[in-house]
């Protein structure tokens, strides 16, 4: 099965037009790396047709991002999907995404989820992304979209806007891909230079030292986290928060169950986003409880 290249709409609908069995997409900005690369695998394991969307959506860069220097590597993109024997890649430009103009009237609003972290940080980034999701969902018509665990608030909004607007698509969530040293693998990380990549994997760090503090409850994770970060020369700290990950708010000190602890920081002039799912005060070994039940110091 060879790769093939698509870059307009009509083209596409013609491709996928006879396809039979299960449609899976995995959309991306393109500098494909091997994150990307495993949600392909994901996807193939599953659907008999893998479409992959190469788009740098401007919608969702506000002025004085990065969008001019985001990297462009389409031939290295086509020969990884043909690698992974992707059989659409739909690589559109903006004005065959927005042929009425780039900035669309109608927009899909992420509400209060889109918000708080990266929102808050990156004021209508989301409507950006879920208005373009939603067009190239429409145009690709999947069975099955895939998405980075990576990304766990994009991935959140976009689950929640299939629902709350009834899109027919099941979303599947991918596990983080790292580098051996823990970097959580991205696009951006090709801006780092060597002593910003050192400093960077202090993100990684504190997550894993704050997950490791899970048994101890939220403020612990949080503090451990911190610690980590603290005083780290070349990391200017925008957010460690440690939320519910399905409100995305924080959670209170005496929480339990599964929470999201997510770190956004600028490293050089490059901005890094991390997270991990953990689970708070559910079962600590040693004084082995669970929940409010204590078990081990059994008293007669
Ligand atoms: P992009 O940053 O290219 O990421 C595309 C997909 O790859 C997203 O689902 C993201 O979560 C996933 N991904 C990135 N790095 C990953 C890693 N290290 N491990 C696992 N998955 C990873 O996210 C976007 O593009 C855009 O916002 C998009 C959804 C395409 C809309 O424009």
């Amino acid at each position: 099965m060879t790769t093939r290249l698509i870059h307009g709409r009509a083209e596409l609908r013609g491709a996928l037009a006879h396809r039979t069995g299960e449609v899976g997409v995995v959309m991306t900005m393109g500098a494909l790396h091997d994150g990307h690369r495993e949600l392909i695998k994901v996807a193939r394991r599953r659907c008999q047709v893998i479409v992959v969307t190469v788009f740098l959506n401007p919608l969702q860069f506000a002025p004085g991002e990065d969008l001019s220097r985001y990297p462009q590597t389409l031939d290295a993109d086509v020969a990884l999907c043909a690698e992974e024997d992707v059989d659409l890649v739909f690589a559109p430009d903006v004005a065959e995404v927005y042929p009425l103009g780039e900035q669309p009237q109608v927009r899909v609003q992420a509400g209060p989820l889109g918000d708080v972290l990266e929102g808050a940080s990156r004021p209508g980034h989301f409507d950006g992304v879920l208005t373009v999701v939603a067009k190239l969902l429409h145009l690709t018509g999947p069975d099955v979209a895939y998405f980075g665990q990576k990304d766990a608030q994009q991935l959140l909004l976009i689950r929640r806007m299939t629902q709350d607007l009834d899109f027919p698509v099941e979303v599947v969530a991918v596990p983080t891909v790292r580098d051996g040293d823990g970097l959580a693998l991205s696009s951006r990380n090709g801006y780092l230079t060597d002593d910003d990549r050192a400093a960077a994997l202090s993100l990684s760090r504190a997550l894993s030292a704050g997950a490791a503090a899970a048994g101890d409850g939220p403020d612990a994770v949080r503090r451990t986290a911190l610690a980590v970060l603290d005083g780290q020369p070349g990391v200017g700290l925008d957010y460690l928060a440690l939320v519910d990950p399905v409100t995305l708010q924080s959670v209170p000190a005496s929480y339990t169950g599964e929470a999201l602890l997510a770190v956004a920081a600028r490293v050089g002039p490059t901005r890094l986003i991390d997270n991990t799912l953990l689970t708070l005060g559910k079962l600590t070994l040693g004084k082995l409880t669970l929940g409010k039940l204590t078990l081990g110091t059994q008293e007669a």
